[in-house]
Parts: structure tokens; C-alpha cells; sequence
């Protein structure tokens, strides 16, 4: 059995005690012959920023380019809210993810049977949905220069962000939505703002081209992202995999969360290109969810999205389906059997916290595994 190396980012807030519950399942994991893993920890975040004055250190992302995958929690939060633009927590995700090149942001949003009370909407609307948002990750207007506040010096400031996308961004993230499509129900929606932007353009010319040149067998639709926002709320089972540029994607995914009943629910995985020669990708998986500093330190968090995150590792990076199936039904079992965090609890259920839930899963696991 090959050994894989991980490399722990906790980070901030509730990423620390989600992660906790990860290392759990890592150590059941290596106890019960299922795997083979080794897994450093480091800073990142407010708490690196805390320690060393930066959001991530060159020590550390040496570790991320060596890992075999990232497992990351989540940055950010209030007492980091006055350090420099540069030092700022969520600076150490996006050097990782562009230093890295992971341009490939997977976010499935399933809806649990037994969590479709959980969602703003009604039952039918979201009850067994099953869609993926594919959102570009190192492009766009998150990295687009310039990026500048500038004094006019007649008391204005003038603000600018940069969208922008070359052919081949565009071309190598609709190969992997129509790729995955292929895997699932073969539809792809593209989503972007053709109708304002010259991006918008470009990636609707270049999503075409694609599709005709090698994916002619996938359905391929075409949605202006704000009427794909709306469509999302409104009927979300139209879709089977969303393609959409960074911004659109960090936003529509958040809108998806919600179907599913919780933020706490939406595990994802950023991918970089697969090597040729040795077959290996970057990879880093993490919680949509963010560092929620309001409930962190309570033991209150949902460790679903971080444990689920763990297993779109095994997944995409190690090849390993079947325990990434036996975690996803461990998963769909402690719900079943009523158990819920506070983000996702409805009448008659048992509000747990961080550590029972993540005891559930583990022991719906053994079970599983006995079966
Ligand atoms: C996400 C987050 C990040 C983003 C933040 C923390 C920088 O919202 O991963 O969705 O905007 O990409
Ligand atoms: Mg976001």
C-alpha cells in the first residue's frame, strides 16, 4: 500500500475543530488497514499572521508543493481585520491555490434525504439534489492587475479590480466540466455576463469551441450568471454540472450551499493539471464554509463539509472510491439517525456538537466496515 502524504492547514476559527475531527479519521483509517497516511500540520491564516507576520510562510508552502494533498480548513475572521491588505488571512488561501495553480474548483452540493427540511426552500425544490459547481480558481478578477486604490487627490479615490481570462484558462476548465459531466449526467451549464463583459464574451466563444471539438456527445447549455442565480433557487434539478469564472463560482456556490440545507454541508476539492509523465496533481481539498468566528472555540461546528472534503481527497487524489463511499454513507447514516448540529438541526432531531458528530460518523463507519 503506497503512503500518501497529507499536509493539515487548520487555520482559523472552527478550522482547528473540524480538523480535529479529519485526524480522527485519518488515525481510524491507518488503524483499520484502509489507507496508509502521513500528515504534517502548519500555520496559515490569521494564526500564521499571529506567529510570523504573514498569512502563509515559504517553509510552508515548500510543504504544500511537496504534499500529496492539502486537507484546509478555513481563514479569516474579526481580529484580523485591521492587517495590511497583503498579511490578511485569506491571503495565504490564494497564494496557495495560485502558487499551486489549482484552477479547478469542484463543489458538489447533495442534498441529504434527511436534511431537505434543513433548506430555506421547499422539499420538493431541493429533496435528492445532486449538482456540481465548477468554479475557475486562479483567474479572473481575484488576480487580475491591476488592482489599486489610487488618490485622485481631489478627495476622490478610485478603486480597480481586473477581470480577466486568456483562451487557454477558459479552455482547460470547460474540459474538465465537460469531463466530469461525462461521469454524471452529462449536462454541462456554462454561466457568465456576455451581455456586459468581454469576458463574459470570450468564455462563452471559448466554452463553444470546446464543446464542439471534443465534447459534441455532452448537452451544453448557456445561462447569464444572474439568471443562472435565479434558476438555481428556483428549480436547482435543471442542472448537473455548473461551469462559472471565480467570482460568479464563489458566489453561486455559496447560493448552492444553502440548497443543501447548510454552509456546514459543502465539501470541495481545487485541482491542478495532472502531470503527464508521473500521473499526480496538486490538490487541495476544504470546507466551503468559512472560519465562522461567531461559534468557534464552542465545539459547536458542523465537521461534515471538512470530513466530506477528506473524502473528495481519497477521491480525486489517492484513487481510493470505496472508502470515499463508505465515508459519504457513514455520513448519510448519522443523519439518518437524526443526529444534527446546530447549523442544520429541525424538530425532533439531537443537536450534537463538533466531537459527537464526528464520533457518529466514525461509528456508523465501523459498522459499515463490519457489514
Ligand atoms: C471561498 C471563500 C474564499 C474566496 C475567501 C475566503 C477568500 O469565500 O473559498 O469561497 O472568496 O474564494
Ligand atoms: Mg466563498
Amino acid at each position: 500500500m503506497a503512503t500518501h502524504n497529507l499536509l493539515l492547514l487548520p487555520g482559523d476559527g472552527i478550522g482547528p475543530e473540524v480538523m480535529a475531527e479529519v485526524k480522527r479519521l485519518i488515525d481510524w483509517m491507518n488503524r483499520h488497514d484502509l489507507g496508509r497516511f502521513e500528515h504534517e500540520e502548519a500555520l496559515v491564516g490569521g494564526a500564521c499572521y499571529d506567529a510570523h507576520g504573514v498569512a502563509i510562510t515559504e517553509d510552508t508552502m515548500e510543504k504544500a508543493k511537496a504534499a500529496d494533498a492539502i486537507i484546509f480548513g478555513a481563514v479569516g475572521g474579526p481580529k484580523w481585520d485591521k492587517v495590511p491588505y497583503e498579511a490578511r488571512p485569506e491571503a495565504g488561501l490564494l497564494r496557495l491555490r495560485k502558487d499551486l495553480a489549482l484552477f479547478a474548483n469542484i463543489r458538489p452540493a447533495i442534498c441529504y434525504p434527511a436534511l431537505a427540511e434543513s433548506s430555506s426552500l421547499r422539499r420538493e425544490v431541493v429533496d435528492g439534489l445532486d449538482i456540481v459547481i465548477l468554479r475557475e480558481l486562479t483567474g479572473g478578477v481575484y488576480f487580475g492587475e491591476p488592482k489599486t486604490i489610487t488618490d485622485l487627490g481631489n478627495g476622490q479615490k478610485r478603486a480597480v479590480d481586473t477581470q480577466v481570462y486568456d483562451t487557454y484558462e477558459i479552455e482547460r476548465i470547460a474540459r474538465v466540466a465537460f469531463e466530469l459531466a461525462r461521469k454524471r449526467r452529462n449536462k454541462v451549464t456554462s454561466m457568465e455576463k456576455r451581455n456586459v463583459m468581454k469576458t463574459g464574451v470570450l468564455w462563452h466563444e471559448v466554452v463553444d469551441e470546446v464543446h464542439r471539438r471534443g465534447f459534441a456527445d455532452v448537452t451544453l447549455e448557456h445561462q447569464l450568471a444572474d439568471a443562472g442565480g435565479m434558476q438555481l433557487v428556483r428549480w436547482p434539478k435543471q442542472f448537473d454540472v455548473i461551469v462559472t469564472d471565480n467570482l460568479f463560482g464563489d458566489m453561486l456556490s455559496d447560493v448552492a450551499a444553502m440548497l443543501t440545507g447548510s454552509l456546514g454541508m459543502l465539501p470541495s476539492a481545487s485541482l491542478g493539471e495532472t502531470d503527464a509523465k508521473t500521473r499526480k496533481r496538486r490538490a487541495l481539498y476544504e470546507p466551503v464554509h468559512g472560519s465562522a468566528p461567531d461559534i468557534a472555540g464552542k465545539g459547536l461546528a458542523n465537521p461534515i463539509a471538512m470530513i466530506a472534503s477528506f473524502a473528495m481527497a481519497l477521491r480525486y487524489s489517492f484513487d481510493m472510491g470505496k472508502a470515499a463511499d463508505l465515508i459519504d454513507q457513514a455520513i448519510a447514516a448519522a443523519l439518518a439517525k437524526g443526529l444534527r448540529t446546530a447549523d442544520i438541526k429541525s424538530e425532533g432531531a439531537t443537536v450534537v456538537g463538533t466531537r459527537a458528530m464526528g464520533e457518529a460518523i466514525l461509528a456508523e463507519m465501523e459498522r459499515l466496515e463490519r457489514a
